[in-house]
């Protein structure tokens, strides 16, 4: 990999590295993929969210060339899944649900084989397989069998495994999954790394907080299709109200603050709400529009404003508003400031 490479990586960016659509993949009465229509740009991270059986994996496994589609097409770098699929390997790198290491073998030879069958020749597949290793803080583990690794450890040589051959476009399928906090950390510091080097990533989870650490784009897919798509933010303003956080510069006005919102009817469904013991005042509000009213009938009136901020709902609260189910796994999102 030469600074050429990287070059006319860069130059390619903005493209479409990952096109899918009507994409139907049935299993007897089951419908794992219903028509799925979805594209990745070029050098960007896509999450894929969705409870269990959505069809995540099938998605992977399908532009992994691993499963022919019923109906419908998918073109990954350039190349079809099904009428390329030669090529198409070769540009790709996957991480799948499941740890694909050889056992037996240690860190070290699962690397070194696989770049092998990669037609690395044996000097660049040593020098990959060393490289890798101590990308992801394996080097002391190098020589000891896969068994004997823990879990972290295993999911950080599949990882490394997936990244042999320098795939422009990489699928991570729930990567980490199982994984304690620390460890979680190294694989999103690992990802980063790689869409900073260009790398195109499309990466299925179940955890909210991974999405919004790692995922420019989100799609929510559930009993085969897709029911959701935008950016985090756009999903969560889509799903629910905001709410308005108002600090007054006199705490004191608090409770008439909130009366002439009332009064004036601008503030959403639930009602303006003072919380004298915070200081802040509270207002549900459905658009831009109803902000801009609220916080311009409040000049109007002569209240001075401290501090303004909008929240808006957790992806958890999300998920479970557009899939009717919980995520398997909650976080907590601080408040996102928009005016202080
Ligand atoms: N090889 C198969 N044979 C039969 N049914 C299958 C097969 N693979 C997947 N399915 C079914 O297709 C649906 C989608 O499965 P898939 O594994 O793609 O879901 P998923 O979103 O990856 O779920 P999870 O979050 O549990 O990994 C499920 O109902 C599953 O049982
Ligand atoms: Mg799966």
């Amino acid at each position: 990999m030469g600074p050429m490479t990287r070059i006319d990586k860069k130059s390619r960016r903005g493209g479409t590295a990952v096109e899918v659509r009507g994409l139907v993949k049935h299993y007897g009465e089951t419908k794992a993929l219903d028509g799925v229509d979805l594209d990745v740009r070029e050098g960007t991270v896509l999450g894929v969210l969705g409870p269990n059986g959505a069809g995540k994996t099938t998605l992977v496994r399908i532009l992994s060339t691993l499963v022919i589609p019923d109906a419908g097409h998918a073109v990954v770098a350039g190349f079809d899944v099904v009428r390329q699929p030669r090529q198409l390997r070769r540009t790709i790198g996957l991480t799948g649900q499941y740890a694909s290491v050889d056992e037996k073998l240690s860190g070290w030879e699962n690397l070194y084989m696989i770049g092998r069958l990669l037609d690395l020749p044996r000097k660049s597949a040593r020098a990959r397989a060393d490289e890798l290793l101590e990308r992801f803080s394996l080097t002391e583990a190098a020589r000891r069998p896969a068994m004997d690794y823990s879990g972290g450890m295993r999911r950080r040589l599949d990882l490394a495994a997936s990244m042999i051959g320098s795939p422009s476009v990489l699928y991570l399928d729930e990567p980490t999954t199982g994984l304690d906090p620390r460890t979680r950390n190294e694989v999103w510091d690992e990802v980063r790394r790689m869409v900073a080097e260009g790398a195109t990533v499309l990466l299925t989870t179940q955890y909210m907080e991974e999405a919004e650490q790692l995922a420019d784009e989100l799609t929510v897919i559930d009993k085969g299709k897709i029911i959701a798509r935008g950016g985090v933010d756009e999903l969560k303003a889509k799903v629910g109200g905001r709410t308005l956080h108002i600090r007054p510069s006199d705490p004191g006005q608090l409770a008439a603050m909130a009366q002439a919102i009332r009064e004036a009817g601008l503030d959403g469904t639930a009602g303006a709400q003072a919380v004298p013991d915070e200081g802040l005042l509270y207002v549900p509000i459905l658009s831009d529009e109803q902000l801009t009213a609220v916080i311009g009938l409040l000049g109007t009136r002569g209240f001075s404003l401290a501090h303004v901020a909008t929240a808006l709902p957790s992806l958890d609260e999300v998920f479970l508003a557009i899939t009717g189910e919980k995520s398997s796994h909650t976080t907590d999102t601080t408040p996102e400031e928009v005016a202080a």
